[in-house]
């Protein structure tokens, strides 16, 4: 099957740096030689499709994103198999989510099929990047951002979209190691009928101060309250949250409208069952949340999101008082899930849920240079 069906061009690279990789990763420092990019205008619809060398972007200063904002991203993961293939997780979601958040941010539609079809293309020209050490993988990062030159305070008329890949380690370093996190009263994330479910950069430029005050405390992340009462839990930093009563059941704050609805949390919540956990969906009170985890009805608590897969917290602090969990160790039931979920990411379980999208890269690639140079 042709994989070129977006017309993309692909443009030869002058200098393709070799895929020399670290043991050392980091988390989104580092690129690869390529981007796609497309542009839309209302008389174009989506046009000018092409891969070309990673490359900054020429943006007019007077570009509407730069000045309202109007922008959506997605983060999603590439797998290396032990078969030597690559995975792509639910990659059908996240390209949900992206229109989803589009719709939200009065931008236009991606045609899903050929969206994915352009991260294949990348892919195959780019498979090289895809790291091999435990816990790393290739992070996409696609981005669409309103690009016309107006000051005027309303939606852009045109946009542009690219895609670009980064060779990732662990979200949070090298096993899973519990972070200390710090419950903000007051900074709030995101407010039911604003942005909070939709993936856009306003809602991150929002958290990084009380991020930052969090980090200068020896925190490594906020976790979100609701912007009305400041009473109900929403999420931990970019990532959902779970909290397990009695080793048993895995209860996270149902979407409310200003929590992002995350790929990890919703497979989680389809995985738990199966494993013989209770996955319950809650409005779960900070306070008598705080007060479960003293009487060690709550066991262990933690975050869910495609960087960290599963991030166990430690230590929470809530009005200068510190609420320890699980003797600050990773308890069984992160684990457990962290251990199910990755092996099916990288293709060294079954995937009996559909899932995972394998590529076959020799072929894939070998398909993509024929139609590139047809
Ligand atoms: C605010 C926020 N919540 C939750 C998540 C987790 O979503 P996912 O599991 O789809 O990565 C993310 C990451 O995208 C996020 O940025």
């Amino acid at each position: 099957m042709p994989i070129n069906r977006l017309n993309i061009r692909i443009e030869p690279l002058a200098n393709p740096r070799p895929a020399r990789l670290p043991e050392a990763l980091g988390f989104g420092r580092r690129f690869t030689n390529r981007m796609f990019t497309q542009r839309y205008s209302p008389e174009q619809g989506w046009h000018d499709a092409a891969i070309t060398a990673y490359q900054p972007l020429a943006l007019d200063p007077a570009s509407a994103v730069l000045h309202c904002g109007q922008d959506v991203f997605e983060g999603i993961k590439a797998y290396l198999r032990p078969d030597g293939r690559i995975n792509l997780f639910r990659i059908d979601q996240h390209m949900a989510r992206f229109n989803c958040s589009a719709s939200r941010m009065g931008m236009p539609h991606i045609d899903a099929e050929l969206h994915i079809e352009a991260i294949k293309a990348l892919l195959g020209l780019e498979h090289e990047w895809i790291p091999s050490q435990r816990g790393a993988a290739l992070y996409i990062r696609p981005v669409m951002v309103s690009s016309e030159t107006t000051l005027e305070v309303r939606a852009s008329q045109t946009f542009l979209h690219f895609i670009i890949l980064s060779p990732v380690g662990p979200y949070f370093g090298s096993g899973l190691s519990p972070v200390p996190v710090f419950i903000s009263h007051d900074y709030v994330r995101a407010v039911r009928g604003g942005t909070g479910e939709a993936k856009t950069t306003a809602n991150y430029a929002g958290s990084l101060l009380a991020t930052e005050q969090a980090r200068a405390k020896g925190f490594q992340q906020v976790l979100w309250l609701d912007a009305v009462e400041r009473r109900l839990v929403e999420e931990v930093g970019g990532m959902n949250i779970a909290f397990v009563y009695d080793g048993k059941r895995i209860s996270t704050p149902a979407l409310s409208g200003s929590i992002l609805p995350g790929v990890t949390r919703d497979s989680i919540l389809r995985l738990a069952p199966d494993h013989g956990f209770e996955a319950t969906e809650d409005r779960i009170d900070v306070n008598e949340m705080l007060a479960d985890i003293e009487s060690g009805r709550i066991t262990e608590v933690f975050a869910m999101g495609t960087g960290a897969v599963i991030g166990p917290v430690g230590r929470f602090r809530y009005k200068d008082k510190d609420y320890v969990i699980n003797d600050n160790q990773t308890g069984p039931v992160a684990q457990r899930l962290f251990d199910i979920l990755t092996d099916i990411q990288y293709g060294r379980i079954a995937d009996r849920y559909g899932w995972t999208q394998s590529m076959d890269i020799v072929n894939e690639t070998a398909c993509l240079q024929r139609s590139a140079s047809a």
